[in-house]
């Protein structure tokens, strides 16, 4: 069967790539459950692993199949297999346990281990194929009338895990109600942060480079929140106007915009760092005054990466919850389909080259 591959190390080896199908076998214990694989997603990631700063082939292959945003549907399940059946939809998480504590207890997605396992990414191969086979434990039910928005389960798993770190670790506080988040970025997990926030009640600023209205600004203004041109507007004319924000989720994709924001947390506040940044740049910050403000404000600043089964599920119901508090507005989102597996150099370009792709995915097969 056919896969999009690249050989990390190597820039911009993306090329196709033959694999034996997997069966149902593959995995022990009767808990296979085998996908036929109907759209995969990709991002910025998988933009840095084709340029060769990131990602590594698994063990005894020179080529890493692509893609982890994945959706498909059950084609056949192992004995011991309960919670999904053949013709369900599904997606699937991304990263698989090592031995610590951590991923001992199903929370791999904040594993101690320096090597981290990810399907499409880091010594595993992804979802960019015709079929795959996972462990039950990793395959997560989409309901049917959640399939038009298909691949946006991962990056909401992600939105939903930031959000919800934030939530989980501000009950330091014991009585922490905010009002006023910012979302630096307008990209997929910005605009689905945006959505989670706007769902939890309350008034949102998205900061994001293009001038409005521009499609990112029309969503952003469809989830009833505010769409910052950084052209225009600047992060303290917003302060200025609105008041320091409790929460800043940041997901721009430069480490300069992630230490500027930290000037305008306000007192008690958290600011999630979403952002994979795999170059090498420097900025230079005004550390005296971000340290005296952190330290009389009590804030807090927490990194988060990936999600666990948990978070899909939690970001599973907020599509639903999207869906009909904003109807028609999350698949906005879904700008740019890719017509096949073959059509790899294309899926690139897109991602590469058109700054007006905000989501780029493979239609791999009809279903
Ligand atoms: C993926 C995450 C992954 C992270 C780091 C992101 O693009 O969506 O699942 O943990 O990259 O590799
Ligand atoms: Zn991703």
């Amino acid at each position: 069967m056919k896969a999009i591959a690249v050989r990390p190390g190597r820039p911009n080896s993306v090329h196709l790539a033959d694999l034996p199908k997997p069966r149902v076998e593959d995995v022990p214990g009767g808990r296979g459950v085998l996908v036929r694989v109907l759209k995969v997603g990709v991002d910025a990631t998988d933009r840095e692993i084709n340029d060769a700063l990131y990602g590594n082939a698994p063990p005894g292959f020179d080529f890493l199949v692509l893609g982890h945003e994945s959706f498909g549907i059950v084609e056949a399940i192992g004995p011991a297999v309960r919670h999904v059946r053949p013709g369900d939809y599904v997606t699937c998480t991304v990263r698989r346990p090592g031995t610590s504590i951590y991923d001992r207890i199903g929370r791999s997605d904040i594993t101690s281990e320096e090597i981290y396992y990810e399907r499409g990414i880091n010594l595993l191969h992804g979802f960019l194929t015709e079929y795959y086979v996972d462990d039950a434990e990793f395959v997560v039910k989409m309901p049917v009338g959640l399939k038009h928005l298909h691949v946006l389960a991962e990056p909401m798993s992600c939105a939903a895990k930031a959000v919800q770190q934030a939530f989980e670790a501000q009950r330091r506080l014991q009585v922490w109600d905010p009002k006023l988040a910012f979302v630096t970025g307008a990209g997929q997990i910005g605009l689905l942060s945006t959505l989670i926030l706007r769902l939890r009640g309350l008034e949102v600023f998205t900061f994001a480079r293009g001038a409005a209205p521009c499609l990112k600004s029309e969503i952003v203004s469809a989830l009833g929140a505010t769409y910052v041109s950084t052209k225009e507007k600047s992060l303290r004319d917003i302060v200025a106007a609105a008041g320091k924000p409790d929460l800043i989720i940041e997901a721009t994709g430069s480490s300069a915009v992630a230490f500027e924001s930290m000037e305008i947390l306000g007192h008690n506040g958290v600011e999630v760092w979403t952002s994979i940044t795999g170059g090498q740049r420097r900025v230079e910050v005004p550390s005296d005054n971000v340290n005296i403000n952190w330290v009389l404000g009590n804030k807090l600043l927490l990194g988060s990466v990936n999600a666990n089964r948990r978070h899909f599920e939690i970001g599973i119901s907020d599509l639903a919850l999207g869906e009909v508090t904003y109807p028609g507005v999350i698949e906005r989102i879904l700008t740019n389909p890719v017509s096949g597996i073959t059509n790899f150099n294309e899926m690139m370009r897109l991602l590469v080259e058109d700054k007006d792709a905000l989501k780029v995915y493979v239609d791999v097969a009809e279903g």
